[in-house]
């Protein structure tokens, strides 16, 4: 059994987490930063930065404390080393580095995204290689087939915003706070899912890829119009994207034969999008996994996780392992037509 520390620092919430080899959550802190950020309507990467310096070393004391051991006495450490706010990925890796040389433990320079894709194995012991994988985050939307540790193809992926990048400019046309995924997620209750006729961009299309900003500017023109009440915008809004991701996986579950279909990443804790995956699931077959909501957005138990599934693969890191802002899961797919730098 190995213990691993994590840090998580890539966007606007600091974490430490400690997780064992067989799933325990022994110890797990995250502090976001939405109000420093709430002002300016989305992230602002230096106030991140400076954030993440000053909680971080304040977090991985108060995850060791609680477990009553010392920095030492864990196998590995592992952080987040991107993609993400280069700034943020700075300061976490850091922190490990600095921990990794003075315990001379290794260091697992970990992928965000790998810990999004492994963080339902975390809480899902009978979840095994290979699934189909809906990543749908507040800087990215893909679909991979994850074949195991550091093993992914990926069949499909953003050509424009991401999929909570999307949620955050509607919630910010509706006037709503950031960031938007809840917020509209709780006006959406109040309102009519077919009140309001938006497109479903490339619904029907050859290749399960996904585009919201047509979707966006659509919100936009309804905003404007005045005619519809801010409920049912938000709720035809949420059922536009659900509608998105459910021909999308479709189109891509019929292109695997692996068993399971797992959605994970921040938008994945919006209860119309798991119930709507887990019917498509059901219905084409497969078995479904989606992590807790605390575990679909950012935190540091599954970079521990991820850190303890490559612990177990051999896969450790050097002390100059670099911070990528940029940092694909599947290094080898093609960059796809109209896809901008979110890919
Ligand atoms: O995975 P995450 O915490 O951070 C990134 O790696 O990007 O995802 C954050 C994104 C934000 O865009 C946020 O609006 C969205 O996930 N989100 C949601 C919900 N909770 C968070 N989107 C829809 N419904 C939610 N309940
Ligand atoms: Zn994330």
């Amino acid at each position: 059994m190995a213990l691993i520390l994590g840090l998580e620092s890539s966007c606007d919430d600091s974490a430490a987490a400690l997780v064992t080899s067989d799933r325990r959550i022994v110890a797990q802190r995250v502090i976001g930063q939405n109000q420093a950020h709430a002002p300016f309507g989305g992230v602002v990467p230096e106030i991140a930065a400076r954030a993440h310096v000053e909680v971080l070393p304040g977090l991985v004391r108060e995850v060791l404390d609680e477990a009553g051991i010392g920095p030492g006495d864990v196998d590995a450490i592992a952080a987040t080393a991107g993609p993400g706010l280069i700034g943020g990925v700075m300061v976490g890796l850091l922190t490990a580095k600095a921990l990794a040389l003075a315990t001379a433990r290794p260091l697992i320079a970990v992928n965000h995204l790998e810990g999004h894709a492994l963080s339902p194995r975390l809480v899902d012991p009978d979840l095994g290689f290979p699934y189909l994988l809906l990543l749908a985050s507040g800087g990215h939307c893909q679909l991979l087939e994850v074949r195991g540790v550091g093993d992914y193809r990926r069949l499909a992926t953003t050509i424009d915003d991401a999929a909570g990048e999307a949620f955050d400019k509607a919630a910010k046309l509706l006037g709503l706070p950031y960031p938007g995924g809840p917020a509209i997620e709780l006006l959406a209750r109040e309102g009519d899912p077919r009140a309001v006729p938006l497109p479903r961009p490339l619904v029907g299309s050859g290749e399960p890829h996904f585009s919201f900003a047509g979707l966006k500017s659509a919100v936009q023109r309804a905003v404007v119009a005045g005619e519809h009440r801010p409920a049912d915008i938000a709720a035809s809004f949420q059922q536009a994207v659900v509608d998105c991701f459910v021909d999308r996986t479709r189109l891509a579950l019929r292109r695997t034969d692996a068993p399971a279909l797992v959605v994970a990443g921040g938008v994945a804790a919006n209860a119309s999008v798991r119930s709507a995956l887990q019917q498509l699931a059901a219905a084409e077959g497969r078995a479904f996994s989606v992590p807790p909501g605390w575990l679909c957005t950012d935190n540091a138990a599954m970079i521990a996780w991820a850190g303890a599934e490559r612990f177990a693969a051999g896969l450790v890191d050097g002390l100059d392992a670099p911070a990528r802002a940029r940092w694909p899961l599947d290094e080898g797919a093609e960059a796809v037509r109209g896809a901008g730098v979110k890919a």
